[in-house]
């Protein structure tokens, strides 16, 4: 399998190089790969800023304790969770459903409620937590086709919240950085590439019953 070769190659890249820029088409791919994502009941409840704007980059670095890899990369993905639960969010998504899929939203009705009966049940504590895991399967997305394009990327949390939330307005959108990916090219000096994985024997990862 291909997919098992191209995630061989894929490594946290800790330096990018900096005069490398990923051209259009595959930056498509790369959204077309979020867009693709599973979600909790297909929600999607994120949003995915792509920065390449050089003076924002250098601003958010400062606020990812300087992590060289903010400037360098082509380009940073910012995956962003809602903070607040609406009940539009869920009527937008069957009103999308009943479209796409030609069925009357009334037939869709029932399984709406059903929804926001299960997110409105949960604490706020639980909300944000189940809010800002559902960005993480699209950043794996990411990850993976990151990979498949050989593209590199770094999935990071080293950074500072609040910070990323002030610089790009977010709070005003009702939204947070969850987890970022800078992407782009490794630079031939970052050594890290050159590491063997360090990954459990499947035998103690894995318990087959
Ligand atoms: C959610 C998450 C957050 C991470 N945060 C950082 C980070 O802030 N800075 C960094 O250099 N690497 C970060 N990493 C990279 C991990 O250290 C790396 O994926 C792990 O050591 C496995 O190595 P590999 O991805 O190169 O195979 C993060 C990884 C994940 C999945």
């Amino acid at each position: 399998m291909d997919l098992l070769e191209n995630l061989k190659w894929r490594y946290a890249t800790k330096k990018f190089d900096a005069s490398k820029t990923i051209k259009e088409d595959d930056l498509e791919q790369l959204k077309e790969a979020v867009q693709l994502s599973a979600s909790s009941y297909g929600l999607q409840l994120y949003k995915v800023l792509i920065i390449q704007n050089k003076e924002l980059k250098s601003q958010l670095r400062e606020a990812a304790w300087n992590q060289a890899q903010l400037t360098d990369a082509s380009h940073i993905f910012v995956f962003c969770n809602y903070t607040e639960r609406k009940n539009e969010h869920i009527d937008e998504y069957i009103q999308a459903t009943a479209k796409t899929q030609d069925t009357p939203s009334e037939k869709l009705e029932g399984y709406g409620n059903l929804i926001k009966q299960s997110l409105s049940a949960k604490s706020e504590a639980a909300w944000q937590s189940w809010s800002e895991k559902q960005t993480y399967l699209a950043l794996s997305n990411l990850l993976t086709a990151c990979a498949e394009l050989k593209i590199d990327s770094c999935p990071m949390e080293g950074f500072e919240q609040e910070k990323f939330n002030k610089i790009l307005g977010l709070d005003e959108k009702g939204l947070n950085a969850a987890v970022i990916a800078p992407v782009g090219y490794r630079s031939t000096e970052d050594h890290t590439q050159f590491r063997s994985k360090v990954r459990k024997p499947k035998e103690i990862l894995f318990e087959e019953i």
